[in-house]
C-alpha cells in the first residue's frame, strides 16, 4: 500500500536548515528559518531560560499527566501577556496549552470547523507557507486576497478591505498580531479598527496568530491591535507562540485562547478544545510549559527575560535600519524596510534569482524572498547588498 505514495519536495522554510549546514562557504548567509541569532549567528538559550530549567529539574516531583488542556498554571502565567494585567475578559477567555503555535492555529482550526462545517478562512497572501496546507487539512475552505503587494512593496488595504466585504457570517479571518511573517507590514491602529469593524458587522470570526510578541516594538504595544481587536469584537481566537520570544522552538509550546461572547458558552468551547486535543495528541508535552511558567512566575526571572528579549528585539531593529541605510538596489528599495516591524523583511525577488543567490553565493532566504534579518550583523550586510546587486543585474 505504501508505495503509493510519491516524495513531497522538502518544506520550503524548514528545509533550508540542511542546505544551510552542508554549504562549505566561509561566506554563507542564514536567513531562512524564522529564528532568532546572535552576531555570531548563534541562537543561544536564554539565560532566563537557564536558570528556569535548573530550578525545574531540582524541584519536579512527578511527571504525571495534566489534562487535554495542559498545564493550567501556565495559562494563568501567559494570559496577562495576551490580555494585560486586569483584563477584562477575564470570565469570557478558555485557554488550552498547545503544541508551539502551530498546535494552536491547528486547534482553532478545527474548532472553527467544529461550529460550521461551511467555514472558509480568509487569508492575506503572502502568508506564513505552512497556513494555507495547516488550514486546509483541518477542513476550512481556504479564501486569499492580496494583502502585499511585493513588487510596489506596500500593503494593499483597499483590496483586503474588498475582499473581506464578500466574507459570510461563520467565516474565519486570520490576522498576525503583529511582525507579519513574511513581509513585517503591519497594519496601523486605524487599519486594525476598520478590519475589526467589518469583522464585527458581517459576523466573522478573528484568528489572530501572534507568534512574535515582543519582538516589534516591546512586549507592550505588540498586544495593541489584538486587543483593540477583543474590544470590537465579540469572539476571538489567538494562537499564542512561546517559541520566538522565549527561544524555546524545538521544546514547542504556545497556546490557544478563546474568547467567547459571554461566560455561559466557556465551559462548552473548552470541552471541544480539550477533545480536539485529545484526538491528536492527548495531552501536551511539559518542558516548555514548565518553563515559561517559572519565568513568569519568579520577577527576577522575568526581569531577566524581558531584558533578553528587549536585546534580541533591539539587535533585529538594528540590523532592519542597517540594511534599510542602503536605500535602493536595483528595483529594491530597502528603505520602506526601515517602518516595518520583526524578524522578516519581503524581498521583490523572484524564484530564479532566490536560487541564483543561495547556488552561486550561498544566501539562503525563503523561496518567497522573505529574508530573517537576524541572520544579518555589521560585517555580512555589505556581502548581501552586493549580491542583490548581482541577483537583479537584468
Ligand atoms: C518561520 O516562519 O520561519 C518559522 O515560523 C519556522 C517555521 O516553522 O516555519
Amino acid at each position: 500500500m505504501l508505495e503509493v505514495l510519491k516524495e513531497l519536495p522538502s518544506d520550503s522554510v524548514l528545509g533550508l536548515i540542511k542546505l544551510f549546514a552542508a554549504d562549505p562557504n566561509p561566506q554563507k548567509i542564514d536567513l531562512g528559518v524564522g529564528v532568532y541569532k546572535d552576531d555570531h549567528g548563534k541562537t543561544p538559550v536564554m539565560a532566563a531560560v537557564k536558570l528556569a530549567e535548573a530550578r525545574i529539574l531540582e524541584a519536579e516531583s512527578s511527571k504525571t499527566y495534566y489534562g487535554s488542556d495542559g498545564n493550567s498554571a501556565f495559562l494563568d502565567a501567559v494570559a496577562p501577556l495576551v490580555f494585560g494585567e486586569a483584563s477584562p475578559m477575564s470570565g469570557r477567555v478558555v485557554g488550552c496549552q498547545t503544541v508551539g503555535g502551530t498546535g494552536a492555529l491547528q486547534l482553532a482550526a478545527k474548532l472553527a470547523v467544529t461550529c460550521n462545517h461551511q467555514a472558509a478562512i480568509w487569508v492575506g497572501t503572502p502568508t506564513w507557507p505552512n497556513h494555507l496546507p495547516l488550514f486546509s487539512a483541518a477542513g476550512l475552505e481556504i479564501k486569499t486576497y492580496e494583502y502585499y503587494d511585493a513588487e510596489h512593496q506596500k500593503i494593499n488595504f483597499d483590496g483586503m478591505i474588498k475582499a473581506l466585504q464578500s466574507g459570510r457570517a461563520g467565516d474565519v479571518v486570520l490576522l498576525h498580531a503583529c511582525c507579519h511573517n513574511p513581509t513585517g507590514a503591519d497594519l496601523n491602529i486605524d487599519q486594525w479598527a476598520e478590519v475589526a469593524d467589518l469583522i464585527a458587522a458581517k459576523g466573522m470570526l478573528p484568528l489572530i496568530d501572534s507568534a512574535y510578541i515582543g519582538l516589534g516594538h516591546n512586549l507592550e504595544q505588540d498586544v495593541k491591535a489584538l486587543q483593540l481587536v477583543l474590544s470590537r469584537v465579540p469572539e476571538t481566537m489567538i494562537a499564542f507562540s512561546c517559541s520566538k520570544n522565549f527561544g524555546l522552538y524545538r521544546e514547542r509550546i504556545g497556546a490557544l485562547f478563546v474568547v467567547g461572547k459571554d461566560g455561559q458558552s466557556s465551559s462548552a468551547i473548552k470541552s471541544h478544545i480539550q477533545y480536539l486535543a485529545r484526538t491528536v495528541y492527548s495531552t501536551p508535552p511539559n518542558h516548555g510549559a514548565a518553563v515559561v511558567t517559572a519565568i513568569l512566575t519568579d520577577p527576577a526571572f522575568k526581569k531577566l527575560w524581558v531584558s533578553e528579549l528587549v536585546e534580541s528585539t533591539q539587535r533585529i531593529n538594528s540590523m532592519r535600519q542597517q540594511l534599510a541605510s542602503h536605500g535602493k538596489v536595483g528595483q529594491i528599495d530597502l528603505a520602506t524596510l526601515g517602518s516595518q516591524k520583526g524578524m522578516f523583511a519581503l524581498l521583490p525577488l523572484s524564484v530564479t534569482q532566490v536560487n541564483m543567490l543561495r547556488d552561486e553565493l550561498s544566501i539562503y532566504m525563503a523561496p518567497s524572498g522573505r529574508v530573517n534579518l537576524a541572520g544579518l550583523n555589521k560585517d555580512n550586510i555589505p556581502y548581501l547588498v552586493s549580491a542583490l546587486a548581482k541577483a537583479l543585474v537584468p
